[in-house]
């Protein structure tokens, strides 16, 4: 358990995947063990110093393995350092300024109040139209989504160094 950190997130199309990675990255450039994992695989988290969890935004949530394994911890949470991040707005500019000052799921809030996590960030997502079913198309015209890829990897890579830090 010494020194070592689960990095588990949520994602659909990927790009949140990449932004757990970037953030194991870091956390063993600095000299600590991040297991890196989609949230449905994560294991014990009593495992761990430490965890850092994060998902995508799809109309305002988190993705349900993400929110599941947030409700599912929530004692084993509690008792550590935890950090959470959400992946969404697209577009240039500050990312809260984009989702009108949407910071983290209203429905997880509570939960989180009770985690008590050191910081909750909100990062820039990719939105790939490519990749999309006819319906995220038609949603993401009707929500003004750009599309294309927006992920700030200065701001993520700072946010994992303070982790870094903190846990250092
Ligand atoms: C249908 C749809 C709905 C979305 N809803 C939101 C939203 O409510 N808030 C937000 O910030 N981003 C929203 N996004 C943007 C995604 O969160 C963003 O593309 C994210 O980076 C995708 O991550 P993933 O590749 O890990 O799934 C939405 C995207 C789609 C396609």
């Amino acid at each position: 358990m010494e020194n070592r950190v689960l990095v588990a997130c949520g994602t659909k199309y990927g790009a949140t995947a990449e932004i757990a990675e970037r953030i194991g990255q870091v956390l063993r450039q600095a000299g600590l063990s991040a297991d890196v994992l989609p949230a449905e695989r994560a294991g014990d988290v009593r495992a761990y110093k430490a965890v850092v969890l994060g998902s995508a935004v799809y109309i305002g949530r988190w993705r349900k393995q993400a929110a599941a394994f947030l409700k599912a911890n929530e004692k084993a949470l509690a008792e550590r350092p935890v950090w959470l991040f959400s992946t969404g707005p697209t577009g240039e500019g500050d990312p809260v300024a984009l989702t009108q000052g949407w910071r983290f799921p209203k429905g997880l809030q509570p939960i989180a109040d009770r985690i008590r996590p050191r910081d909750i960030a909100l990062f820039h997502g990719s939105a790939n139209v490519d990749k999309m079913n006819p319906i995220e198309k038609w949603m993401l015209k009707n929500v003004k989504v750009p599309s294309g890829d927006f992920r700030d990897w200065d701001a993520i890579t700072a946010w994992a160094t303070a982790i870094a830090d903190a846990l250092k």
